[in-house]
């Protein structure tokens, strides 16, 4: 991740400029001018509320650029995913914006755009093991470390006892969460402050895999509980669940991630502690911008690089911001991402 600006603008400039000899589909339409750019959005899925901001607010700004956007969801299923990008790629797009659901299984999918010439980002999901041009995304590792951190300044001055729910094995992000909350536990781990009673990963992100997880903790540790660490809100939303048939809610610190409007609810009702909002907004548009500007073949400086596996690809991070009970009106609410009665819910 270390900063290699001049290298990596000029690996980016030679790719861009390589792609517009070799890539077809630049926005220009021969003989006829310059034609509208259409950008190519596979997502995993549209059942996660955040996606589904995600996917509004790319394609409201990329209209606002004056490009199309096709965009299909593949509900978890990466063979759907692969074929969803067939067919975009047949489809006459200049650009293919990726959010993968199995960021391995989805090089195939890079591979079938390169085929047509076609240069693809990765949207806040990496994907592994292939040539991909350009990742996007939040910087993953601090959500992590802010996640866990929030929960050790918290119990401080006890031996507290903490239960994991990690996010699914097939998406990369779960393990930068887990590494930036690792950064943070272990330490407190070695000096005894902090014990991991029970840790799994949530298949899927599944809300109800995290109820599995945290019933199998609470089988195995009884009710003596400090903290849930839940890597995103959709499973905070499963643990709560079980947390209330237990009669530990409010009672018991829970993490997340997203900001969805269920858990700033929750947030402020008292059963989830915190959220980290990321703002959607931003990377939506970001990626939107950065999508028109592969279409039309224009330069993209990134200022980062993360290896995949393959190669080391071309990245921006963004900033991520703690939500809980006090700054839900400086964060959320004041960046209109929800509004304030639908939160307090009057
Ligand atoms: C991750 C993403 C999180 C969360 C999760 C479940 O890849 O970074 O923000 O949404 O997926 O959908």
């Amino acid at each position: 991740m270390k900063p290699r600006l001049a290298l990596v603008v000029l690996s980016l400039v030679l790719s861009l400029l390589i792609g517009l000899t070799l890539r077809r589909g630049s926005g220009t339409a021969a003989g006829d001018g310059p034609r509208r750019p259409v950008i190519g959005l596979s997502m995993d899925t549209l059942e996660v509320e955040r996606w589904q901001h995600d996917r509004d607010l790319f394609v409201a700004r990329a209209h606002e650029l004056g490009a199309d956007v096709k965009v299909v969801s593949a509900n978890g299923d990466d063979v759907r995913q692969v074929r969803d990008c067939e067919a975009l790629v047949a489809n006459n797009i200049s650009a293919l914006v990726i959010i993968p659901h199995d960021g391995a299984a989805m090089a195939k999918g890079v591979a079938l755009a390169h085929e047509a010439h076609i240069p693809v980002l990765a949207y806040d999901r990496l994907i592994l093991n292939c040539d991909l041009d350009l990742y996007l995304t939040f910087d993953n590792v601090k959500v992590g470390e802010l996640q866990a951190g929030y929960l050790v300044d918290r119990l401080k001055g006890r031996k507290a006892r903490i239960v994991r729910l990690l996010g699914s094995k097939t998406d990369n992000n779960a393990f930068l969460f887990k590494q930036g909350q690792d950064n943070i536990l272990n330490p407190a781990i070695a000096r005894g402050d902090i014990e991991i009673v029970h840790e799994d990963c949530c298949d899927g992100w599944r809300p109800e895999n995290a109820k599995k997880v945290l019933n199998a903790a609470i089988t195995k540790a009884g009710h003596n509980i400090d903290a849930v660490l839940c890597s995103a809100d959709i499973l905070a939303g499963g643990a709560i669940q079980v947390l209330l048939e237990e009669g530990l809610a409010g009672k018991v610190l829970v993490t997340g991630q997203d900001a969805d409007l269920a858990s700033c609810q929750r947030i402020v009702e008292g059963t989830q502690s915190m959220t980290i909002y990321k703002p959607l907004k931003t990377l939506a548009s970001t990626a939107a911008e950065l999508a028109v500007k592969m279409a039309k073949r224009q330069v993209i400086v990134a200022k980062e690089e993360l290896d995949n596996g393959k190669v080391k690809v071309p990245s921006i991070f963004l900033k991520v911001q703690v939500v809980d009970k006090d700054t839900m009106d400086s964060t959320v609410i004041a960046d209109g991402f929800h509004s304030r009665e639908s939160i307090y819910k009057k």
